[in-house]
C-alpha cells in the first residue's frame, strides 16, 4: 500500500480494520473521568508503539539502501557457472545497503569509520549476498577476535563512550591491524558520500566453472562518480550540521534520476597457485597486488530505485556471507568462515526466524522451496505441502550438485595460527601503502592518527600503537611519534 492508497482508501481503522470514530480523544468514564479499558484503540496504539523497534544491528547499525541492476559486461563463464553471470548483457536485480560500522542507529554519517557495502543479487538460482566494505582489507584475520575488536570500537562498559585507550590498546596489541588502520586514517577514511567510494568483497571467495575447475577471486566495485572524501575538519562540521548526510545524498541523487553506478572487477587466482603465492591469499589483512592478479572488468552495478519504507526494506533487510549460489563458494579465510555462522544467527535474533521471507529478503527471481516451517510470523506460504523429505508426494528434492568445489586439507585439528607465506608479515603492506601516498597525504595521515592517539591516557598504550607504524615504515613512525609528542606535551 502506498502513501496514495492511504490517502484515498477511506476511513482510519483499527488494526483489525474497524472504522475509528475519534483519534483525538480517549474514552473516559464521564467527562474528565479516568480512561476506560474498553478504549481498545488507545490500548492498541500504545502497545504497538512500544514494540516499534527491533534490536539494531550489533555492528553496521546505521545505514541506507537502494535497489538497482547488475549487468554483465564481459564473459566470465570460464571461471564461474553462476547463471546470473552467464551472458554479456544479462541483468539481475540488486539491493544494496551501505552503512557505517561503529555508530548506533541514530549516529552521524560523516565519521571516520569503514563503510559497509552489502549487495544482494536476486538471481534465478537464489539470492547471492556479497557483504563487503569500502576497504579491501580488515583489522584482524581470525573471527575469534571479532567480538573483542568490536567491543573496543563501541562504548566502554564504564564510561558509556568510545575510548581512545581501548581502540589503540587493541590495535597496538593486534599488529595485523596496522594495514587497515593506515588505510582508515588516510584520505579515504571519511568518504564524502556512499556514492563516492569503492566497494570490495574483501575476502577471497571461490568461483567454479562447469568443468569443475576452482578459482580464488576477489571482488572490486569502482565508483563511476569518482572518489571524494572529507577532511577531518569538514567531517566534523557536516556530522553536526547534517547527521543524515550520506543517507540524504543517496536518496536525493536517485530521486533526481542521477543513478550512481560502480564498475565491477574481479581478481582471479587459479586454485593451484594459492599454496605458493607470496602472501597468504586467505589472510583478510592483505591485498593481492594488481601486478600479481590484474583486475578483470565484468559488470556494472547501478542503483536506480529508493525503498518505499525504510523500516521494512532497510532495517529488516538481512545479508549473509553464507548466501551463495551455484558456481560461487567460500574460501578457507578464517574470518569468512566465522561470518558464515554469525549473520544467520544475528538475523534470527534481530528479525526472526522468518526474516528470509520478507519482501526485501526473499528470492525475487526464483522461490525458496524448503521443508522448514512455521515459527513466529509464518505466513502459510507452503499451504498443504508435505513438510518432510524424502516423501512420496513430490515436491522439492536435492540436486546432488554442491554449489562449490571441495578443497583439499591436511594435518591435525587444533587452534592454529593463519599460515605465513614467503613475504607475509603484519607490516609489509601497511608500509607499501604509506610509501605510495603523496607527501600531503602522508601529512594528513600522521595528523589524523596523532589526533586520535593523543586521546590515549597511558603512555605504554600510545607507544605500542606508534611502534606498529614504525615497523611499517621508519619515517611513518618517526613522524607520528613527533606529532603525538607535540600534542601530548
Ligand atoms: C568474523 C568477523 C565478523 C563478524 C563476526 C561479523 C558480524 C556481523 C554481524 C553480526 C552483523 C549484523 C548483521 C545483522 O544484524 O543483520 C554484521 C553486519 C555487517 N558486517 Fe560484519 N562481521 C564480521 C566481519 C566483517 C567484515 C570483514 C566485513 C566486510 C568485509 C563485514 C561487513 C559487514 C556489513 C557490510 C554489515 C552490514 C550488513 C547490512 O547492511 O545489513 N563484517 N557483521
Amino acid at each position: 500500500m502506498t502513501q496514495e492508497d492511504h490517502v484515498t482508501q477511506g476511513p482510519l481503522t483499527t488494526e483489525a480494520g474497524a472504522p475509528v470514530a475519534d483519534n483525538q480523544n480517549s474514552e473516559t468514564a464521564g467527562v474528565g473521568g479516568p480512561v476506560l479499558v474498553q478504549d481498545q484503540l488507545l490500548l492498541e496504539k500504545l502497545a504497538h508503539f512500544n514494540r516499534e523497534r527491533i534490536p539494531e544491528r550489533v555492528v553496521h547499525a546505521r545505514g541506507a539502501g537502494a535497489y538497482g541492476t547488475f549487468t554483465v559486461t564481459a564473459d566470465v563463464t570460464r571461471y564461474t557457472r553462476a547463471k546470473f553471470l552467464s551472458e554479456i548483457g544479462k541483468e539481475t536485480e540488486v539491493f544494496l545497503r551501505f552503512s557505517t560500522v561503529a555508530g548506533n542507529l541514530g549516529a552521524a554519517d560523516a565519521v571516520r569509520d569503514p563503510r559497509g557495502f552489502a549487495v544482494k543479487f536476486y538471481t534465478e538460482e537464489g539470492n547471492y549476498d556479497l557483504v563487503g566494505n569500502n576497504t579491501p582489507v580488515f583489522f584482524i584475520r581470525d573471527a575469534i577476535k571479532f567480538p573483542d575488536f568490536i567491543h573496543t570500537q563501541k562504548r566502554d562498559p564504564y564510561t558509556g563512550s568510545q575510548e581512545a585507550d581501548n581502540v589503540f590498546d587493541f590495535w597496538g596489541l593486534s599488529p595485523e591491524s596496522t594495514h587497515q588502520v593506515t588505510w582508515l586514517f588516510g584520505d579515504r577514511g571519511i568518504p564524502a558520500s556512499y556514492r563516492h567510494m569503492d566497494g570490495f568483497g574483501s575476502h577471497t571467495f571461490q568461483w567454479n566453472n562447469e568443468a569443475g575447475e576452482a578459482f580464488w577471486v576477489k571482488y572490486h566495485f569502482k565508483t563511476d562518480q569518482g572518489i571524494k572524501n572529507l577532511t577531518a575538519e569538514e567531517a566534523e562540521i557536516l556530522a553536526g550540521k547534517d547527521p543524515d548526510s550520506h543517507q540524504r545524498d543517496l536518496r536525493e541523487a536517485i530521486e533526481r534520476g542521477e543513478f550512481p553506478s560502480w564498475t565491477v572487477y574481479v581478481q582471479v587466482m587459479p586454485a593451484a597457485e594459492a599454496a605458493t603465492y607470496r602472501f597468504n591469499p586467505f589472510d583478510l589483512t592483505k591485498v593481492w597486488p594488481h601486478a600479481d592478479y590484474p583486475l578483470i572488468e565484468f559488470g556494472k552495478l547501478e542503483l536506480n530505485r529508493n525503498p518505499e519504507n525504510i523500516f521494512a526494506e532497510v532495517e529488516q533487510s538481512i545479508f549473509s556471507p553464507a548466501h551463495f549460489v551455484p558456481g560461487i563458494g567460500p574460501s578457507p579465510d578464517k574470518m569468512l568462515q566465522g561470518r558464515l555462522f554469525a549473520y544467520g544467527d544475528a538475523h534470527r535474533y534481530r528479525v526472526g526466524i522468518n526474516a528470509d521471507h520478507l519482501p526485501v529478503n526473499r528470492p525475487h527471481a526464483t522461490e525458496a522451496r524448503t521443508h522448514s516451517r512455521d515459527g513466529f510470523l509464518y505466513d502459510g506460504r507452503h499451504k498443504g505441502a508435505k513438510n518432510y523429505e524424502p516423501n512420496s508426494f513430490g515436491g522439492p528434492f536435492q540436486t546432488d550438485r554442491p554449489l562449490w568445489q571441495p578443497t583439499t586439507v591436511t594435518g591435525v585439528t587444533g587452534e592454529t595460527v593463519t599460515p605465513v607465506h614467503a613475504e607475509d608479515n603484519d607490516f609489509v603492506q601497511a608500509g607499501n601503502l604509506y610509501r605510495l601516498m603523496s607527501e600531503d597525504e602522508k601529512e594528513r595521515l600522521v595528523k589524523n592518527l596523532a589526533n586520535a592517539i593523543s586521546g590515549v591516557t597511558r603512555d605504554d598504550i600510545a607507544d605500542r600503537a606508534i611502534n606498529n607504524f614504525r615497523q611499517a615504515d621508519e619515517d611513518f613512525g618517526k613522524r607520528l611519534e613527533a606529532a603525538v609528542q607535540a600534542l601530548r606535551g
